[in-house]
């Protein structure tokens, strides 16, 4: 099933001119945004070990992550690019985290949610920046990684839709969208994914 929504704030072009100025230190970030992205996949493993209808395809994405960092850190090593030596403060997944609700269910359902709208904004910033690239390599490159970061977004409402009633996945999932897009125009616009 396609449940599939686009994000509500789109990255504006002040974004991408920054992003192709700097595409160093974007390539550094986002290096850090697939690494994370694949151990986050591997701690709902740990966090929920008894969701076993889920654990084969988070494993899946945990390794299609694993490969995208490694992808990303290619291009680094053949621009002479290391990555970021201090992690910062992921403001953007900390605000969103903070949105989630207590109770064990709520907090499991939101956890797939948010997983799913960073999913979403993944595919809007790399299909922008697929777009905006010269160089038709990378174009490339970023192409097949919005096509990849898409089918993820649906795949965690999918593991939601196994768990909880359809319709109030649906309703909260544009609770999230709305709250995804809240903070995402609060953030600095910078030569990083979120
Ligand atoms: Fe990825
Ligand atoms: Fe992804």
């Amino acid at each position: 099933m396609q449940v599939f929504q686009e994000v509500i704030a789109q990255s504006p072009q002040e974004w991408i001119d920054i992003v192709l100025s700097n595409f160093d230190d974007f390539l550094r970030d986002h290096a850090d945004n697939e690494r994370k992205a694949s151990s986050m996949a591997m701690s709902f493993i740990a966090k929920y070990p008894n969701r076993v209808e889920i654990i084969p395809e988070l494993i899946r994405i945990a390794l299609e992550e694993l490969e995208h960092f490694q992808q990303v850190y290619d291009i680094m090593e053949k621009r002479g690019v290391e990555l970021t030596h201090s992690i910062g403060k992921d403001v953007y997944m900390e605000q969103l985290i903070k949105s989630c609700r207590n109770g064990r269910d709520e907090r499991f359902m939101d956890r797939l949610l948010i997983a799913s709208v960073v999913e979403s904004r993944g595919r809007e910033r790399f299909k922008k920046v697929a777009a905006a690239l010269k160089d038709t390599e990378l174009g490339e490159f970023y192409k097949n990684l919005w096509i990849e970061e898409s089918r993820h977004a649906n795949v965690f409402v999918e593991m939601a839709n196994i768990y909880f009633d359809n319709d109030e996945v649906l309703a909260r999932l544009d609770y999230w969208n709305n709250r995804e897009s809240e903070i995402f125009v609060g953030l600095e616009v910078r030569a990083c994914l979120h």
